[in-house]
């Protein structure tokens, strides 16, 4: 099967897409240690720019939200400026990039946020171990890995707080040159946190059935469109996604309620991780692509262990209308050319994927013939 559907322009919400391959957000930590972003990663983004679309890495919204050593941050000034500087290098480049906005939650270590507990929707902690801030005398390298912590549950003020915190970050996004923004409930962050059953045990109306469980997402929703018109705006969404101590009792429910409330604000697209194949992340044994479909009639980008030859199928079989490709861009810069000429992929070195400089980021040749 030919690659031929990766390359058919598509409109996502009021985007013009040049293909259909879209880079997927990956955390690299390479802002600097306050969080702000750096002259390296808008070289890095730059050299991705033939992207049909350029999702960034998770991008925290509030100093609460973040734990994760040198990811960047929107909160402040300082960091629209560093943004500035990494939209610019992408848009002198022809390329296009959504801001992935994000708050880790109860995923949050104390040692981020002066030892305070992290919030969540429910006192319950996340499953394993993350990275903790570096030590004292910290001369680069891997970082010492700490379990998550019992959160604190959120009050209606707490919730408030995120919301606005939502707000902001969308309106810093826009100041900050991004073309739009992506709203980040997947992958066991505080969106999914309120949206998955087994970590919302809420007596409000945030939690127990879907429609209040969903109630937190709408408003954020609402937060975001009131800075960035809603055919710039998507969700990402994991609603299948077991890591980290996440479960659901009915993805397939909870899955048509997100899709519900994503058609009723015109959102310009869903990006669903549902890998096709076990690896990085579980394939799920029910799938819930098909759901979203009936209910949701803006763009799917579908993400997951995909390569050109799957992409093109399921796009071409009209089960998805873009792909998104995560591991593969870390060492493939030129992957929308490599894809074109059938070109092989180069492989990651991961000692690099979370951690360093520019060795293992900006310095991944594109392909050059033999
Ligand atoms: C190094 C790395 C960093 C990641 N950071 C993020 C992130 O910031 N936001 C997010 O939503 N997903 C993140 N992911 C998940 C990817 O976007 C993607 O879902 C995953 O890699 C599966 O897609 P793939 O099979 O094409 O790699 C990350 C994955 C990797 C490997």
């Amino acid at each position: 099967m030919s690659a031929d559907a990766l390359f058919q322009p598509l409109t996502i919400g009021t985007l013009a897409s040049p293909n259909r391959i879209i880079m997927a957000p990956l955390t690299r930590a390479r802002a600097d240690e306050d969080n702000v972003p750096t002259a390296m990663q808008g070289v890095y983004y730059a050299q991705r720019a033939d992207a049909g679309l350029i999702v960034s890495e998770a991008t925290a919204v509030d100093p609460l939200g973040m734990g994760w050593y040198r990811a960047p941050g929107i909160w402040s000034d300082a960091m629209v400026a560093g943004w500035q500087g990494v939209t610019d290098a992408v848009h002198a480049a022809g390329g296009r990039i959504y801001c992935q906005l994000w708050h880790m939650g109860r995923l949050v270590l104390p040692d981020y946020i002066g030892g305070a507990l992290p919030i969540g929707p429910s006192p319950i902690a996340g499953e394993g171990e993350t990275m903790a801030p570096p030590p004292e005398g910290y001369a680069g390298g891997f970082l010492p890995m700490k379990p998550y912590v019992v959160p604190r549950e959120m009050t209606q003020a707490d919730i408030d707080q995120v919301v606005a915190a939502y707000g902001r970050g969308a309106c810093n996004a826009r100041k900050a040159g991004f073309d739009g923004a992506e709203i980040h409930g997947a992958n066991g962050y505080i969106i999914d946190q309120f949206l998955q059953s087994k970590t919302n045990r809420r007596q409000d109306g945030y939690g127990g059935n879907v429609a209040n469980r969903i109630r937190f997402l709408k408003e954020i929703i609402e937060a975001v469109i009131a800075e960035i018109e809603p055919g710039r705006v998507g969700l990402r969404v994991s609603p299948t996604s077991e890591r980290k101590g996440m479960g659901d009792d009915n993805p397939g429910a909870l899955t048509e309620a997100i899709g519900a409330l994503a058609q009723h604000y015109r959102l310009a697209y869903i990006h669903l991780i549902e890998p096709i194949a076990s690896g990085f992340m579980e394939k799920p044994d029910y799938p819930v692509m098909e759901r979203l479909r009936a209910v949701f009639g803006g763009t799917i980008i579908q993400n997951g262990s995909f390569n050109a030859e799957t992409a093109a199928q399921y796009i071409a079989s009209g089960k998805a209308d873009a792909i998104s490709f995560g591991r593969p861009y870390i060492a493939n810069p030129d992957l929308v050319t490599r894809f074109r000429n059938g070109t092989p992929l180069a492989s990651a070195n991961f000692d690099f994927a979370y951690v360093g400089e520019e060795k293992g980021y900006t310095d991944y040749p594109a392909y050059q013939d033999a």
